[in-house]
């Protein structure tokens, strides 16, 4: 595992949004893992600026989405389908038919394995230690399946849903879909990560924080802002 302490959150946002960049300009037909959430919006927003810029080509990329809310009708504003089209799809002049949304009854494992793997996964972390929805208890071999979301994730995720109840089921890539992606950058920005991110450092394979099975992963990068890192201390 590779840590990136950085001096900014906006440092850490450049930093990750570097790293696709970097994948995409050396490998134009790239298969990127992408999360949603608060924390990548404003990644997001980065590549669509530096794209701009260096006029970076994305048209042969794929994009593989990690999660999605089971049960909410088709383009509805808080769905992650609609997300990544808002924050990804139209800033960055993507085609519909680039980006792929697991769901109920389709078969996303083996579409993964057709498109010959996940060659840079982002992820973001919540608050429970969960990446994608695979919330605690999650198991290191889990694949993508429907899950049910925790009260705390539910909670942490209503502020997407204003007065409407958030869905208690999602489908999520599993942790062996997760480890199966060739190189996985995890961004966390904020102190309401800062926990989570200590429990990441301390402890292994914890099934009760899903994200420390990532430390086993060859190529695992963790971006932190100084607030992220706040329960740590990377200089004894
Ligand atoms: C969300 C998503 C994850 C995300 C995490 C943290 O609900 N399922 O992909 O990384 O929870 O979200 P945020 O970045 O909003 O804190």
């Amino acid at each position: 595992m590779r840590i990136i302490q950085s001096e900014s959150t906006a440092e850490a946002i450049r930093i990750t949004a570097e790293a696709v960049l970097e994948r995409v300009q050396s490998h134009p037909n790239s298969v990127i893992g992408v999360a949603t959430g608060r924390t990548m919006e404003p990644v997001y927003a980065e590549l669509a600026r530096i794209k701009r810029e260096r006029a970076v080509d994305f048209s042969k990329c794929f994009f593989f989405m990690l999660d999605e809310y089971v049960g909410l009708p088709a383009g509805h504003p808080s769905s992650f389908r609609e997300y990544v089209h808002r924050h990804l799809e139209a800033p960055l002049g993507l085609r519909r038919d680039q980006i792929a949304c697991p769901s109920i009854g389709g078969d996303y494992e083996q579409t993964l394995k057709e498109s010959g793997g996940i060659d840079l996964q982002l992820l973001g972390i919540g608050q429970n230690g969960h990446i994608g929805f695979n919330e605690p208890g999650s198991t290191k071999d889990s694949r993508t399946r429907k899950v049910v979301l925790t009260e705390s994730t539910r909670k942490a995720n209503q502020s997407q849903f204003h007065d409407e109840e958030v869905p208690r089921e999602a489908v999520s890539m599993g942790i062996a879909s997760i480890l199966e992606t060739k190189s996985i950058w995890l961004l966390a920005t904020g102190t309401s990560k800062a926990d989570a991110i200590k429990h990441v450092l301390n402890v292994h394979d914890d099934p009760k924080c899903p994200a420390t099975y990532l430390k086993s992963h060859a190529h695992f990068t963790l971006v932190l802002d100084p607030w992220a890192a706040s329960k740590i201390n990377l200089k004894i």
